[in-house]
């Protein structure tokens, strides 16, 4: 969006004014475009936690007023629930599964059991990897040619860099590895600052020394995307382990990667290396569907209206909750079981 360009990036107040302004229309657009009338609605589904207040607000209210007006029973939505359930509007995938959401505001590994029952073995401690991506990417895109600057995308930008870039120039460590008698290093959970700060010191030095240019760029972002995709597989690694070890998984596991970063075809790569090494079967919904959409809400609303629970009673009295966990966090019996993972080779020099 131009505003955001212009605010440097998501300006929670002008977000919630853009939420006012546009819903109202794009609802009116997307009926219109379905040929249909708000009496042929089954029911409103609405993301009411967590995420952005205002946003959260914004969206709520009109969903009130909506639901008021054409007397429709509404269903509030859990943001993360909605991206775990989309991949069941595509094809059959059963409870339980996993499910491995990376992206700019999120990154989480968790159990789906059933609607409303998630178990979470990973979760962000600090920035999430989108973020991450952005910030680095911001950091070097004023050393590029033009054409690496036509996307939004941070994301994008590195993994294009990284194609052409050598991942072993700059070794940064991996998050969260180090001695697994520390707690954080027998964990699922996820933590980039550290990295992100490693790489925009090493990016200052490159600068001082006037060593940024494109080559130095493409090394840079190759051996960054190479850590941060290194830190999820192994998090992701020690989950599966867990699962199979508490026999929480079916006899045939299904892992679900979904979050703008899953578009990122090194992470891809890197997962399903894993799944394959622990049988587990890998799928990613496509793109438009893994990143923020409205499908996702929809299609979450959906699930409950056809088991007939989640509608609420009084949706004149719903309130958003910015901050709600998904579900009971069970990082702490992951600790207790000390997984070491097994060393898995990964091909990085086929990303050179
Ligand atoms: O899910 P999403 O569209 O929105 C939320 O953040 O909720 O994710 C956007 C994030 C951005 O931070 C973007 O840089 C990142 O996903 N992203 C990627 C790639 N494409 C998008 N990260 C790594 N590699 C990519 N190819
Ligand atoms: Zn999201």
């Amino acid at each position: 969006m131009l505003e955001h360009k212009i605010t440097g990036g998501v300006h929670p107040v002008t977000a919630m004014k853009l939420h006012e302004v546009n819903l109202p229309l794009v609802v009116d657009d997307v009926m219109d475009k379905a040929g249909i009338d708000f009496q042929d609605l089954s029911a409103v589904a609405t993301a009411t936690q967590p995420g952005s207040a205002l946003s959260l607000q914004a969206g709520l209210i009109f969903s009130k007023q909506l639901v008021a007006k054409h007397r429709l029973p509404f269903i509030p939505v859990h943001h993360m629930e909605a991206h775990a359930l989309t991949v069941r509007s595509i094809e059959e995938v059963n409870f339980p599964f996993l499910v491995l959401l990376a992206s700019g505001g999120h990154c989480l590994l968790c159990l789906a059991q059933n609607l409303g029952n998630y178990k979470i073995l990973g979760q962000i401690l600090d920035e999430p990897p989108g973020a991450v991506f952005d910030k680095v990417a911001r950091e070097i895109v004023k050393y590029l040619p033009p054409e690496y600057c036509s996307t939004t995308s941070g994301g994008r930008i590195i993994e294009a860099l990284a194609k052409k870039g050598d991942s072993l120039k700059h070794p940064f460590s991996i998050p969260l590895t180090g001695h697994t008698k520390t707690v954080r290093s027998r964990s699922c959970n996820f933590s980039f600052s550290g990295l992100q700060s490693q790489v925009l010191r090493k990016i200052a030095i490159l600068r001082e020394r006037n060593e940024l240019d494109i080559v130095t760029c493409q090394d840079v972002a190759a051996s960054f995307q190479k850590a941060a995709i290194q830190h999820i597989t192994n998090q992701l690694h020690r989950g599966i382990i867990f699962c199979q070890i508490r026999n929480l998984s079916q006899p045939s596991p299904i892992l679900v990667l979904s979050g703008g970063v899953a578009a990122n075809s090194c992470l891809r790569e890197s997962v399903l290396n894993i799944c394959n090494k622990m049988n587990t079967k890998l799928i990613c919904p496509p793109i438009h569907l893994c990143t923020d959409n409205g499908i996702m809400i929809a299609w979450a609303g959906m699930e409950y209206l056809k088991q007939g629970i989640g509608i609420s009673e009084d949706p004149e009295n719903v309130r958003y909750e910015p901050r709600s966990p998904l579900g009971d966090y069970i990082g702490n019996e992951i600790i207790k079981e000390n997984i070491k993972l097994p060393k898995v080779k990964v091909s990085w020099k086929r990303h050179i």
